[in-house]
C-alpha cells in the first residue's frame, strides 16, 4: 500500500511551485493538521526542504539529492514512461524485476531503478558491473506494436536516446558502437540490453535495460574494464545527479518513441543513429559466431542490422557480432 508520506510528496508535487492548503492536504489525505505537520518534518530529516506560510500551505522546495520513486517523480515531465516506478536500494539485476512485472501484465513504460545491482546482466552473457549509488541501472517496460522482427530497432533508437542526453546535457561528443555502446573517448560509458517475450508474430513485451557509469572514478572501475570503460564524471570532471539525469532519460525516450511510432525507423531514429555512429566508413574486425572478418562499416539498415561491405565487394547485414575497437586506419 502506498504510505501516506508518498502520497502527500505526490500531492506537493503536481503543482510544483504552488502552495497546497493544509486544509486541501487534510481533505484529500484525511490527516488531522497536527499530523500534517509531522510529515513535514519527517520529509525535512528525509532531505526534503519543505516551504511552510500561514494561509497559503505547504511547497516542496528542494528534494533530496538520490534517487527514489518520488525524486525521480517529482517535476517529471513524462505522460506515460516512468508513471509506474519501483525503486530497490539493492537487487540481482532490475532485468528480473522488470520480466517478473510484465509477466504479471505490469503496464507499458513501467520504470525498475536499483541504487546497486548484484547479478548485473550484459549483452551476451556477460555481467554488468553495478556499484551502489555510482550508476544508473533501470530498465524499461514496453508493449510496442511492432513485430518481433523490428525489436533491435528500439535498441538503437535507446542508443539515440542516451547520445542525446549526453551531448544536450552534459556537452560531451559521444559515439553509438553497433549495436548499443555508448562511447566517450574511445571507451565505453552506457550499455543497453534489449530481451524480449514474444509469441510467432506478436511481442508480448519487451525489457530494455540500461546502464551507465555515472560518478565512479577511475580507479573504481573493474580492474578487467579499466582500459576500455569510462564514466561520465571521469569524462566531465564532475559528480552528476542521478535522479535528474533518470528524468532526462525517461522524457527523451519518450519523445524520441513517440517520433518513431508517428514517423518510422527511417525519418525518426536511423539518421541521427548514423550521425552518432562509431567507426562509420571505416574499415575494421567483426567478430560473429562464425568467424572474424575484415570489414568497412557503411552504416545501419532499416531491420536494425549492421551494413558491412567485405573484402569480396559484398555488403551484407550482420545482425550480432561485435565490432573490434581498433580501426586499421583506412577510410
Ligand atoms: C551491455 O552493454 O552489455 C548491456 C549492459 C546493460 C546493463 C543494464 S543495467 C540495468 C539492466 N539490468 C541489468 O542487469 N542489465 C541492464
Amino acid at each position: 500500500m502506498e504510505s501516506t508520506r508518498n502520497k502527500l510528496i505526490q500531492l506537493l508535487s503536481k503543482e510544483e511551485d504552488t502552495f497546497i492548503s493544509g486544509q486541501v492536504i487534510s481533505d484529500k489525505l484525511n490527516l488531522s493538521r497536527n499530523a500534517i505537520w509531522k510529515h513535514m518534518k519527517e520529509l525535512e530529516k528525509d532531505g526534503y526542504k519543505i516551504e511552510a506560510i500561514r494561509n497559503k500551505g505547504y511547497r516542496i522546495i528542494e528534494i533530496p539529492k538520490k534517487v527514489s520513486q518520488n525524486t525521480v517523480q517529482w517535476g517529471l515531465k513524462t505522460k506515460w514512461l516512468g508513471k509506474t516506478l519501483i525503486h530497490r536500494e539493492s537487487t540481482t539485476s532490475t532485468q528480473h524485476i522488470a520480466h517478473q512485472l510484465a509477466s504479471e501484465n505490469a503496464p507499458h513504460g513501467t520504470v525498475v531503478m536499483a541504487d546497486e545491482q548484484t547479478a548485473g546482466k550484459g549483452r551476451l552473457s556477460r555481467s554488468w558491473h553495478s556499484a551502489k549509488d555510482k550508476g544508473i541501472w533501470l530498465s524499461i517496460v514496453l508493449r510496442p506494436t511492432i513485430g518481433p522482427n523490428l525489436a533491435p530497432q528500439l535498441t538503437l533508437l535507446t542508443a539515440t536516446v542516451l547520445a542525446d542526453v549526453m551531448q544536450n546535457k552534459l556537452h560531451v561528443t559521444p559515439k553509438i558502437k553497433w549495436p548499443n555502446d555508448i562511447i566517450l573517448s574511445n571507451k565505453k560509458v552506457a550499455g543497453i540490453l534489449t530481451e524480449m517475450q514474444a509469441e510467432q508474430d506478436q511481442i508480448q513485451y519487451i525489457v530494455i535495460g540500461i546502464g551507465i557509469n555515472v560518478n565512479q572514478e577511475q580507479e573504481e572501475l573493474p580492474d578487467d574494464i579499466q582500459a576500455r570503460a569510462t564514466s561520465l564524471k571521469i569524462e566531465t570532471n564532475k559528480d552528476w545527479d542521478l535522479h535528474v539525469l533518470i528524468q532526462d532519460i525517461l522524457l527523451t525516450f519518450e519523445e524520441t518513441y513517440s517520433n518513431y511510432l508517428e514517423n518510422g525507423f527511417q525519418t525518426a531514429i536511423k539518421q541521427k543513429w548514423e550521425s552518432y555512429g562509431y567507426r562509420i566508413g571505416e574499415t575494421t574486425k567483426i567478430k560473429t559466431i562464425k568467424d572474424e572478418q575484415e570489414i568497412k562499416i557503411m552504416g545501419i539498415a532499416d531491420d536494425g542490422a549492421l551494413l558491412a561491405s567485405y573484402q569480396d565487394g559484398t555488403i551484407k547485414k550482420v545482425y550480432s557480432g561485435e565490432i573490434d575497437w581498433f580501426s586499421n586506419g583506412s577510410k
